[in-house]
């Protein structure tokens, strides 16, 4: 097994106080129920951010809480990679944002654009710019406001997402004792099919199309999914992506102690723990409580496990994501 180049040195969240129920729908005018949401995906609530919440808000307190618990303090990063798919505003990025935000001085700030797989993604580049020299301290985001891309008056979508922000900071793995269980990060697995890019997307407001008075007529500024055709996708590319991160660490899924899938629909996490051979018990789940949070979903899951005693010293934890794209990706972490 390779020795690790990087680690999880700290982890944050930041998440509205304001909890949106199935049950608040009605008052929108949507026509659904409490039991359809919860058969169909799991999902009982879902935190909404409020006038003065933004993308870079939650990420600027979930990245703080992170920066705290690693030990660091702004000046020591080299990197904020930023994944969303709610940027605040289209140019700059909103790691720029952050940075300055957080008062980062020295740091390089991007953003990256993979969807619900992102923060899987963004660990990956992290763990490159480390492992090259380019970096000792990188902190990796994801960050969403789904409730600004999300159509109000589609009831297939605005009932699934939620807003919320985790973030990681990643540091060189060095010192470790000539242990046989280095802790860090252990195997990685990316990969892509932009052929599939208008099953889940939003149509307009790009430059190819404009913001226009018909756009904003068709509402096609706005999410469009076609929910059977994801769901379909989603289960076979995460359970390929797991098989594929366990390759690269050389593992089996009896190392893992637990399973962080994308909290998008817990019948994707029941379908992807059932493939794996994996016991719910070993599966963290919070889709119940936050809905799809896209990429901020999977370091708002670790924050949370960790704070938990979910994760423990030593345990190997297994990512997988699936997203628009499509994006999918694994990892394995040793914590
Ligand atoms: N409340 C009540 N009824 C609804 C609602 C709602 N909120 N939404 C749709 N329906 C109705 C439909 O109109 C349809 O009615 P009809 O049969 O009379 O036409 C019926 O429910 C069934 O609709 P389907 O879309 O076929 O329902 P399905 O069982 O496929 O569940 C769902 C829909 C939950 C969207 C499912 O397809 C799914 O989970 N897909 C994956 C979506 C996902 O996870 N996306 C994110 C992954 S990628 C990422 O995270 C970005």
């Amino acid at each position: 097994m390779k020795r690790p180049v990087a680690y999880v040195a700290g982890t944050g969240r930041g998440v509205p106080a304001h909890v949106m129920t199935n049950h608040d729908f009605a008052a929108l005018g949507i026509e659904t129920t409490h039991e359809w949401i919860v058969e169909r995906s799991g999902i009982h609530e879902r935190r909404i951010a409020q006038p003065g919440e933004s993308t870079c808000s939650m990420a600027a307190e979930a990245s703080r809480s992170a920066m705290q618990k690693a030990g660091i303090t702004a000046g020591d990063i080299d990197t904020i990679i930023f994944s969303t798919a709610t940027a605040d505003r289209l140019l700059p990025s909103t790691a720029v944002d952050l940075q300055a935000a957080l008062g980062a001085t020295r740091a390089a700030a991007f953003d990256i654009s993979a969807a619900c797989s992102g923060f899987v993604y963004g660990c990956t580049v992290g763990e490159g710019m480390i492992a090259s020299g380019a970096a000792e301290t990188v902190l990796v985001v994801g960050a969403e406001k789904m409730s600004g891309i999300v159509d109000w008056t589609d009831r297939s979508t605005c009932v699934l997402f939620g807003d919320g922000a985790g973030a990681a900071v990643l540091r060189r793995a060095r010192n470790q004792p000539a242990q046989s269980h280095p802790r860090g990060i252990l195997s990685s697995f990316l990969r892509s099919d932009g052929t599939l890019a208008e099953l889940l997307y939003r149509p307009a407001g790009g430059t190819s199309m404009p913001l226009s008075e018909q756009v904003l007529a068709d509402r096609s500024q706005f999410v469009r999914m076609a929910g059977r055709e994801v769901f379909k996708h989603a289960v076979r590319s995460m359970a390929e992506a797991c098989d594929r991160a366990l390759d690269g660490a050389r593992l089996t899924y009896a190392d893992i102690d637990l399973l962080i899938p994308h909290q998008a629909n817990v019948r994707i996490i029941e379908a992807t723990a059932k493939h794996a051979n994996i016991s719910m018990d070993k599966v963290y789940v919070n889709v119940d409580r936050f809905g799809n949070t896209s990429s901020a979903s999977i370091p708002i899951a670790i924050d949370e496990a960790i704070e938990r005693g979910v994760i423990r010293e030593g345990m190997t934890v297994l990512l997988c994501a699936f997203g628009a794209g499509f994006t999918w990706a694994s990892m394995i972490i040793r914590f």
